[in-house]
Order: C-alpha cells, then structure tokens, then sequence
C-alpha cells in the first residue's frame, strides 16, 4: 500500500549566488532555505579541493576555537568534526560525555557554559535528547552546530547525503527512497528537509510501524510495500535500525525484517540499473543491507564518509565566520 503526497513545501528562492549566510548556528535543515542550502553545498565544492592536496590545510579559521561536545558515540561524525577543524586551521577541544561532569550530575547547558568561558567560537554538539543543541543555541553565544540530537535532526549527515547524490545526479525531480527506521531516525529528517525543499521526490518505506503518523505532511509518499516501489527510485538511503531506540518489537524478528525491507542483490536487480545506494553508517551487513550491497558497484557509502569532511569545513566556516 503507498500513502499518497500533498504538494510539495518547495518555494522560488533567488540562486544561491545571491544568499548570504548569517546564522551562527546550524541545528537542523528545517529552518533553512533551499538558497542556504544551496550555498553550503556549493561551498563544500571548494573545500573538497583542499582535503585532495598534499597539504590538506588552509587559514580559514586561524585564532578559532571548536569544541566537539559528544554525549553519544560517534566514529564518522567526531573524527570528520574535528579534521574539518583541523583542515580549516581552527584549535580544536574535544569532550566525551562519558568522562565529563555531566556524569557527575553537572547539567548539559552549565558544562557548555564553562566550555564557552575559554572562548570558544563554535560548540558541535551530538546528544541522545532531540532538542540538545537548539537548547545550547539560546543559552550560548558561541556558534552551535547540531550533530545529531536524539530523533530531531542530523542536519551534516543530510548535507552529505545530498551532496553525495548531487556530484552524479541533479537533485531537482530525483526520486529518492529512504528505506527503514524512519520512526527513530533524525537522519531521515534531515534528508527530507534538505531534498524536499531542492525539489526532490521522496518516498519512505519500511514497516508500519517504524513509519511516524502524519509524515506526509512533510511533503512525502509513504510506502510500506519495498518490492513495489524500488523499481520507480533513482536513489535508495538504507537507515540503519535504530534497536538502541526502540523499546518493544517494532517488527517479529531481524530475520523477517531482513526479508521483508533488507537491500539484496536479488532485490536490486528490480532496481533502475542506475540506482544509487547511500547508507549513513553505522550499518547492520545482513539485516538492512547485504553485504555484497554494501560494497558493491552502486554503493556510495564510502564516498558519504570522504564527503563529510568537506561539508563539515563548509558548515564549521560559515558558522564561525557569521558571529
Ligand atoms: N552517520 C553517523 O552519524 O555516524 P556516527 O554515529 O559514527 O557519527
């Protein structure tokens, strides 16, 4: 069965030449604009070039301070964050929840405070609380970058999600079909937001109940039928199952999940034989996606995590440079 779409949240904006950014924070993709967006993944072109030099280093930020705060782990998020930082000159300060005040009961906006006492510039900050970083953004002057915040928004992710897409593919009439754990997954969010408003078709799929009520409203069709739908996408962005969210049996068994939603070869083959397969990472081989999927000829998902560093420099210099 698919749910059908109301019209598109897609306004005329005027070309991201002429959009200037003046945000200190980046917390989600909802608030921006399809110039500002625009403009961040223009400007991720540019620093793409520098991580290819030899000398992968330009003063952009010279005299800034980025503190990484991360109360949830992270490989890809943390470390491109930080070489972002690094590439673009800033002095960087990391912070892991786990061995932070915050375990001896210090609250979230009284540790960020003390870390924007050393003079800090901008604050990325990843949080298992959906609304973690938009918290931080009022009680802060610093800049506030979101880095995932419980189930809102991952709003980097969704950037190099769509930039990834966008180096082969334009993404005005794309249809793109997120496959899986919508109900739990802030990187769905974001991938809708940021594709919705650059006139993208989106579909979401996976089982009915991992599929959020009224997410049509959003701009998307629904499908709960996999089989059905993956013949008419262009791209496929397989979530990972989110089983550290989900409290009670979403689905019978991982084995039927795996059936009934995992990316396989044998799956695929009813695929455009174009189709781009993009997947965020951390992924489950076997379960959402097959591993000869995962590294096979339309997998992009090593070319997602080269692609974060350079959105995030994109993001990290904006950010900074507008306070
Ligand atoms: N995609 C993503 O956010 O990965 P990490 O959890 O490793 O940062």
């Amino acid at each position: 069965m698919t749910r059908t779409r109301p019209a598109p949240v897609v306004a005329p904006e005027r070309p991201a030449d002429k959009i200037r950014w003046s945000r200190k924070d980046l917390l989600g993709l909802q608030e921006l604009s399809r110039g500002e967006i625009e403009l961040l993944l223009d400007s991720t072109d540019s620093f793409k070039e520098v991580s290819a030099r030899d000398v992968k280093k330009v003063p952009a930020l010279q005299g800034k301070t980025i503190a990484n705060l991360f109360f949830e782990s992270s490989t890809r998020t943390r470390s491109s964050f930080e070489l972002a930082a690094k590439r673009l000159s800033a002095d960087t300060v990391n912070l892991d929840g786990s061995t932070s005040s915050t375990e001896k009961g210090e609250s979230l906006t009284d540790s960020a405070r003390a870390i924007e006492a050393m003079q800090i510039d901008t604050v990325v900050v990843r949080h298992q609380a959906s609304g973690a970083a938009n918290l931080l953004a009022r009680v802060l002057d610093a800049g506030v970058v979101n880095a995932g915040d419980g189930v809102h928004e991952h709003p980097t992710q969704g950037l190099l999600d769509i930039y990834t897409i966008r180096e082969r593919r334009p993404i005005e009439g794309l249809r793109v079909c997120l496959i899986g754990d919508i109900l739990h997954s802030r990187v769905a969010r974001s991938n809708i937001w940021g594709l919705t408003k650059l006139g993208a078709s989106v579909t979401v799929c996976g089982p009915p109940t991992l599929i959020p009520a009224g997410i049509e409203e959003l701009g998307v069709a629904v499908s709960y039928d996999l089989d059905a739908v993956i013949g008419d996408q262009d791209v496929l962005n397989i979530l990972r199952i989110q089983f550290e969210r989900q409290h009670g049996g979403y689905f019978p068994s991982i084995h039927e999940y795996a059936v009934e939603y995992g990316i396989t070869v044998e799956r695929l083959a009813a695929a455009d034989p174009d189709v781009l397969v993009l997947h965020p990472m951390p992924m489950h081989r076997g379960v959402e996606i097959a591993a000869d999927v995962a590294d096979g000829p339309h997998s992009l998902i090593l070319d997602q995590v080269t692609n974060g560093v350079a959105v995030r420099m994109a993001v990290l210099f904006h950010t900074c440079v507008a306070r």
